[in-house]
C-alpha cells in the first residue's frame, strides 16, 4: 500500500490524517510479535522504505544487527507490551544498511474488545544531534586542554626564571674558577662537567621557558616554503638515510610572522620525534598548506593559518596519552633517553605565535603533529 493511498479507519480525526502525512518521523503500528501492521510517509524519510515495503514485516527488520545480537528488539517490544519503551541512540538501520543513531518511543495501545494489544512506535533520526553533540564535546575537550596546558605553561615559566637566574650564577663562578686555574688536570676536568650540566640545565630551562612563553621571540615575516627548503638538509640529517624525508608545500602560501630560528628548533623536534617512534626506518611527510581554522581560546572566528605539519609512517600517538604530550616532562621513553620537553616547546612557541599546535594521524599511517601561524595579509 503506497504512502498516500494509507486507508484511515472511519471516523479518523484531522489528526490521525497528519500523523499519517508526517514526513519528519516514521509512525509504526505492530501486533504483539513486532508485525508491522501500518506506518506513516515518515517511514520513507527515516528509514528509506515506502510504507507498502514495510507492511508485514517484522519491526526487526529496522535494526542493525548489533543491537539485533543484544535482542534490543526483543527487549522494546517486551517492555512496550507491559507499558512502554523509551530510548534515545539506539542503532537502527535503513533500507540502503546504512546506519544511524535514533530516538524510540513504543507503547502498547489497547486492541478493541478481545483484540489483542498492538505497539505503537516513534522513530526520529537523531544523527545531526549525536553529530553536534560530537561536535561540542571535541570542542570543549580541546579547550580544558588548553586552559591545563596554560596553567602549567604559568607555572613552568616561574620555575624556568628562577632557574635561569641560578644557572647564570653557577656559570659565572665556574668561569671565574676556571680563570684562576692552576694547572692541576684533575680540576680542569671537573670544572668542565660541571660546565657541561650547566649548559643542559640552560638548554632544558630554555625549552620550559618556551613552553611558558616566556621565550623572546624575533618574528619575521617569511615565506615557509623558502625556510622549509633552506633547513632541507640539516632535516635530513636529523632524519638519518633509512628516513625518506618529503616536503610538500602549497602553491601560493600567504607569509607569516615567525621567528625562524624557533621554527627550524621546533620542526627539528618533531622529526627526531618521528625518527625515534620509527627506530630510525620509515617515512615523513613535511608538509605546509592553508587552513581555516577557529583557534581554541581564540577570537571564537574562523581565521586563516599556515599549517606545518610532520606526519610519519610511525606507530601513532596512543589516544590515551594525546592529552599529555605537550605537557612539559611527559616522555614514554627511557631516563636519560627523552627529557619530554621537546612537544612542549613546540606547543609554547606555536602558541606564543599566535597559533596553536595539535595531535592526528597521519595519512602515512603514524602521528601527525600540526603547527598553525596566522597569516600576514
Ligand atoms: N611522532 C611520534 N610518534 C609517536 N609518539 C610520539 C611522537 N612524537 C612524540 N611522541 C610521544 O610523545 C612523547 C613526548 O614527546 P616530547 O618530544 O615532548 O618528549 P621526548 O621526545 O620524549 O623527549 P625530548 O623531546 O625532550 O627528548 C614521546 O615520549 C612519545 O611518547
Ligand atoms: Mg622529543
Amino acid at each position: 500500500m503506497a504512502m498516500n493511498d494509507v486507508q484511515l479507519p472511519d471516523g479518523a480525526t484531522q489528526l490521525a490524517e497528519d500523523v499519517m502525512r508526517l514526513r519528519s518521523c516514521a509512525v509504526l503500528q505492530m501486533d504483539h510479535h513486532g508485525r508491522i501492521l501500518d506506518c506513516n510517509a515518515g517511514v520513507l524519510g527515516v528509514f528509506g522504505y515506502r510504507s507498502d515495503e514495510l507492511v508485514g514485516r517484522n519491526f526487526a527488520c529496522l535494526f542493525s544487527s548489533a543491537e539485533l545480537d543484544r535482542g534490543s528488539d526483543r527487549a522494546a517490544l517486551t517492555k512496550a507490551l507491559l507499558h512502554s519503551f523509551e530510548n534515545q541512540g539506539l542503532a537502527m538501520m535503513r533500507k540502503d544498511a546504512t546506519r544511524f543513531r535514533a530516538g524510540l518511543l513504543l507503547e502498547r495501545v489497547e486492541g478493541s474488545g478481545d483484540a489483542t494489544p498492538r505497539v505503537l512506535m516513534v522513530v526520529r533520526d537523531l544523527s545531526d544531534f549525536f553529530q553536534t553533540q560530537k561536535r561540542v564535546n571535541e570542542a570543549q575537550e580541546i579547550a580544558l586542554r588548553a586552559q591545563r596546558l596554560d596553567a602549567v605553561g604559568k607555572l613552568t615559566l616561574g620555575l624556568s626564571h628562577d632557574f635561569n637566574n641560578l644557572l647564570s650564577v653557577i656559570a659565572n663562578s665556574l668561569d671565574m674558577l676556571a680563570a684562576r686555574r692552576t694547572g692541576d688536570e684533575s680540576a680542569r676536568r671537573i670544572l668542565d662537567i660541571a660546565h657541561r650540566a650547566v649548559e643542559r640545565g640552560t638548554q632544558l630551562t630554555r625549552q620550559m621557558l618556551a613552553f611558558g612563553r616566556g621565550q623572546t621571540l624575533v618574528p619575521e615575516v617569511s615565506d615557509v616554503g623558502h625556510l622549509l627548503q633552506s633547513s632541507l638538509e640539516l632535516y635530513r640529517r636529523v632524519c638519518g638515510e633509512t628516513i625518506q624525508l618529503n616536503i610538500q608545500v602549497a602553491q601560493g602560501l600567504p607569509p607569516i610572522a615567525v621567528d625562524t630560528g624557533q621554527l627550524e628548533a621546533a620542526l627539528l623536534n618533531l622529526l627526531s620525534n618521528s625518527r625515534d617512534a620509527m627506530h630510525g626506518v620509515g617515512r615523513v611527510v613535511l608538509e605546509a598548506r592553508l587552513e581555516t581554522a577557529v583557534l581554541p581560546g581564540g577570537k571564537g572566528e574562523e581565521e586563516d593559518f599556515v599549517c606545518i605539519t610532520v606526519g610519519d609512517s610511525g606507530p601513532g600517538i596512543q589516544a590515551e596519552i594525546q592529552g599529555s604530550v605537550f605537557e612539559p616532562f611527559f616522555t614514554t621513553k627511557s631516563v636519560g633517553d627523552g627529557s619530554g620537553l621537546g612537544l612542549s616547546q613546540v606547543y609554547g612557541f606555536a602558541s606564543q605565535s599566535g597559533g596553536t599546535a595539535t595531535i592526528g594521524r597521519s595519512a602515512l599511517g603514524g602521528a601527525a603533529v600540526s603547527l598553525y601561524f596566522p597569516v600576514v595579509r
